[in-house]
């Protein structure tokens, strides 16, 4: 039996599958390497880079919950040139589409980001205003849809490469902000990233994070993942890049089948090193097993039935 065609195309840019790694979880990909074969994904998706390096939160910055981990990072990164110096030309080497997450605390900061990558042969940027472990920046502009709107157009302006807009669970209404990086021009759309919480050690009376709040990923987030991406997937009209707690292939397949085009595997990357490589293979034994030729037919095939 033939192999099922599993190529994906996101604003203008085909990917040979539709397998990609959640920023933040995957490094810059050297540290993957040596488990997987880079040249399998459809794209590698780059930690967060900023204009000037950050040095993120203080520690414990990790906490583990039941079906899942809270991570305060706060977005520590060596910032853009060191960036396109150092690991760039490790990513040329393969043969996989590379996106660089950007992440800025003012307008100004994200488009110099951007304008510096744009001197680059990357294929794709993805805005991050949705991480939750940053004061100024990140979330702030994620769950306002004005400053969602106004820090998409001020980016697009400037990005020579298409742009992904990464949009923050922690709103009422994610529909409207993803109407908001839309009108804003966004090419394409990821979610989700973590949902804010907090945990508690009891014996010192203490949060675990020295952040006091984290972002929750993992397992524990897929069905609010999954339904944050059925509900944009019915109001906008650009190509979706679902995750949030994909495992495997099983898990990656309802979230195309509410309808992301792309998914991108996180926190699984941490658990086990080849779950990119897992997750594509049980995409292709589904659309083996039910006979489905393309992913973009599994993206139409969701049924919903008239109780
Ligand atoms: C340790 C860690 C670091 C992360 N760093 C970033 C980041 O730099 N930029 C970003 O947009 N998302 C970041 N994320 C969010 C993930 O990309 C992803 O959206 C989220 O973890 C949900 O997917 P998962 O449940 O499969 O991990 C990070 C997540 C984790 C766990």
């Amino acid at each position: 039996m033939s192999k099922p065609d599993m190529k994906i195309n996101i604003a203008g840019i085909e990917l040979k599958n539709p397998v990609m790694t959640a920023s933040g979880t995957f490094g810059s990909g050297k540290e993957y390497g040596e488990y997987i074969d880079l040249n399998k994904l459809g794209a590698i998706v780059v930690k967060g880079v900023s204009d000037t390096p950050w040095k993120g939160n203080d520690s414990p910055r990790i906490a583990e919950t039941y079906g899942g981990m809270l991570n305060s990072i706060g977005l520590q990164n060596p910032g853009v040139e060191t960036f396109i110096k150092e690991d760039l030309p490790f990513l040329e080497q393969y043969d996989t589409k590379v996106i660089v997450n950007i992440v800025g605390r003012t307008i100004e900061e994200y488009c110099e980001v951007a304008e510096r990558l744009g001197d680059t042969n990357i294929d794709m940027v993805e805005l991050n205003i949705s991480c939750p472990n940053v004061k100024e920046g990140g979330v702030a502009f994620g769950t306002d849809p004005f400053m969602v709107e106004e820090v998409t157009k001020a980016v697009k302006k400037v990005a020579k490469q298409p742009l992904i807009v990464k949009l923050s669970p922690n709103v009422t209404d994610i529909v409207s902000i993803a109407k908001a990086a839309v009108n804003g021009g966004a090419d394409a759309l990821s979610l989700i990233n973590t949902l804010l919480g907090m945990v508690i050690d009891i014996d010192r009376r203490e949060p675990v994070l020295a952040n006091i709040v984290g972002g929750l990923s993992g397992p524990a987030i897929k069905p609010v993942a999954v339904r944050m991406v059925y509900e944009v997937a019915k109001a906008v009209d650009v190509p979706i890049i679902g995750m949030g707690g994909i495992m495997d292939g099983e898990d990656a397949v309802e979230f195309i089948l509410a309808g992301a085009t792309g998914v991108a595997v996180g926190m699984a990357n941490f658990i086990n090193p080849t779950a990119t490589i897992d997750v594509l293979s049980g995409i292709e034994d589904y659309m083996i097993k039910y006979g489905f030729n393309s992913i973009e037919e599994i993206r139409k095939g969701l049924v919903i039935s008239d109780f």
